[in-house]
């Protein structure tokens, strides 16, 4: 990846242009300092394949070789392997949860998600568990694994002022302004690298459970993650601002508003507008004017 001008160029760079460099760097992904030298990982991967190749010399190839471009996603199915079911171990120990701290508990103690060993805190949520409002958005990114709670990097600060708009708030104690904020995963993908199906098929449950307990009136999805795991559809852009139902979520007849993802909204500025005007359904939907 490039990720910018080269040394000598850099070193002439005024503090204002290298400080907007360094924060496109972290909007890239590049958040966090490994090694002062640059390590080319797509070459060690060749270089490991071809030590492979060699020690199966006479095998039949199995996959074309690599010509240098970029490695293939990951698959997208559940690994097979003979341990226990993922999905249907997390479906028991959400079921088994009977009010929210104990959900905490059964997701922190869940180990079934490779996400968890890279992790540093396992992020539940935020805000006022009785709030009116919960917002799911997609999983924890660095600020959020660093501090165990949801939305509190720059996204989150955006969307701390956007629910401010409308007279919400995760931090006041009144149910009646407040919301309550978690994540389909609770743990934040290396890289910030888009959650995989089998991942999210496997925190479902504890989503699902999640919205049970916590029982809100309207559930805010931001982002095309939250749609496809809790409607099983994408396309935020057509998706946004029209009141839906989860079908899947054990609350039958909940009120669901997809957004756009207040990350989105940092790169678009110019969806904000549409961002208000779902906002303002929001609100009018809360003082039962729609
Ligand atoms: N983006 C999300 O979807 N969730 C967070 O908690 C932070 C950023």
């Amino acid at each position: 990846m490039d990720l910018g001008p080269d040394i000598d160029a850099a070193s002439d760079l005024d503090f204002d242009t290298a400080l907007a460099m360094l924060a496109w760097q972290v909007e890239l992904g590049a958040d966090e300092t490994l090694s002062e030298t640059p390590v080319n990982r797509y070459e060690a991967a060749r270089a490991e394949e071809a030590r492979a190749g060699e020690a199966r010399a006479g095998e039949p190839r199995a996959t074309a070789p690599r010509t240098g471009q970029a490695p293939e996603p990951m698959p997208m199915a559940p690994p097979q392997n003979d341990g226990p079911d993922p999905v249907a171990a997390a479906r028991e120990a959400a079921r088994a949860a009977t009010d929210l701290p104990a959900l905490a508990e059964a997701i922190a103690a869940f180990d079934l998600c490779d996400l968890k060993k890279g992790a540093k805190n396992t992020v539940f949520a935020d805000g006022n568990p009785a709030a009116r409002v919960m917002i799911l958005g997609e999983a924890p990114g660095r600020d959020e694994d660093m501090q165990g709670k949801p939305f509190v990097g720059r996204a989150g600060k955006l969307l701390d002022r956007m629910l401010g708009a409308i007279g919400l708030s995760r931090s006041g104690p009144d149910a009646e302004n407040a919301v309550y904020i978690s994540n389909i995963l609770p743990w934040r993908p290396p890289h910030n690298r888009d959650p995989e199906a089998a991942e999210i098929a496997m925190m479902m449950p504890f989503v699902a459970r999640h919205v049970e307990l916590a029982a809100p009136e309207v559930l805010v999805l931001m982002g095309n993650t939250p749609c496809a795991a809790v409607l099983g559809r994408r396309g935020i852009t057509r998706m946004r601002g029209k009141w839906t139902e989860a079908p899947e979520l054990p609350l039958p007849g909940l009120p669901v508003l997809p957004m756009f993802h207040p990350a989105y909204l940092l790169r678009n500025p110019a969806a904000k507008r549409e961002a208000w005007a779902d906002l303002l359904s929001l609100q009018a939907r809360l003082k039962g004017q729609t």
